[in-house]
């Protein structure tokens, strides 16, 4: 690890920046094959997700859309009483379409749940999810999720579109991050 300020602060690399890339591309190729024929929208969670799904759409030979949503949630893993809310709504009706849900990163699944349940409501033809990372704590929601790109331990991870209070984002790798820097019970 050099002493760059970019790379301050962070632990082990756990993925590389090829081996995201060709499991987006298998991801890809799996989603490709199950929605042949179908128009599909994929929908993102911001911020973290972004980068995932623009890396994730270029894999897809397929007729596609996006949109976006931003949510908060109140709380920690911990606190399954925790508060979802909706910061940024679609901008798309999603009645009648095949709509696949990409996720950056599930922990305790609190995020999922509530969005899945939105979602579910407006009355899509058909409702998938699809996460890059999924940690050992999702373990209640993960029969939601059809595509999973990696397992990944209990631990707090930057890269790749995941943040720590904003920074990292870029990182084209996963990392996790310095113990040390992360507050307490969060
Ligand atoms: P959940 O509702 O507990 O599943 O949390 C999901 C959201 O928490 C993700 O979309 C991320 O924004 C954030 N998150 C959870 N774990 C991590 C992590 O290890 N690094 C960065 N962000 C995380
Ligand atoms: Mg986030």
């Amino acid at each position: 690890m050099t002493d760059s300020g970019l790379e301050h602060g962070l632990g082990e690399i756990l993925i590389a920046e090829e081996d995201l890339r060709a499991r987006v591309a298998e991801l890809g190729r799996e989603i490709s094959s199950d929605y042949e024929g179908r128009d599909l929208l994929l929908i993102g969670v911001l911020k973290g997700a972004v980068f995932f799904m623009a890396d994730l759409m270029r894999e897809l030979p397929l007729p596609c859309e996006v949109d976006f949503m931003a949510i908060s949630s109140y709380g920690s893993a911990s606190d399954s009483s925790g508060v979802v809310r909706i910061l940024k709504d679609l901008d798309i009706n999603i009645e009648e379409r095949h709509v696949l849900i990409v996720e950056d990163i599930i922990d305790s699944g609190l995020t999922l749940s509530y969005l899945i349940r939105n979602l579910r409501s407006r009355a899509p033809a058909s409702l998938e999810v699809c996460a890059l990372f999924v940690k050992e704590s999702a373990r209640q929601v993960r029969k939601h999720v059809r595509y999973v790109g990696f397992e990944l331990p209990d631990r707090f991870v930057v890269g790749y579109g995941l943040d720590f209070a904003e920074r990292y984002r870029n990182l084209p790798y996963l990392a996790v991050l310095d113990e040390s820097l992360f507050p307490e019970g969060t």
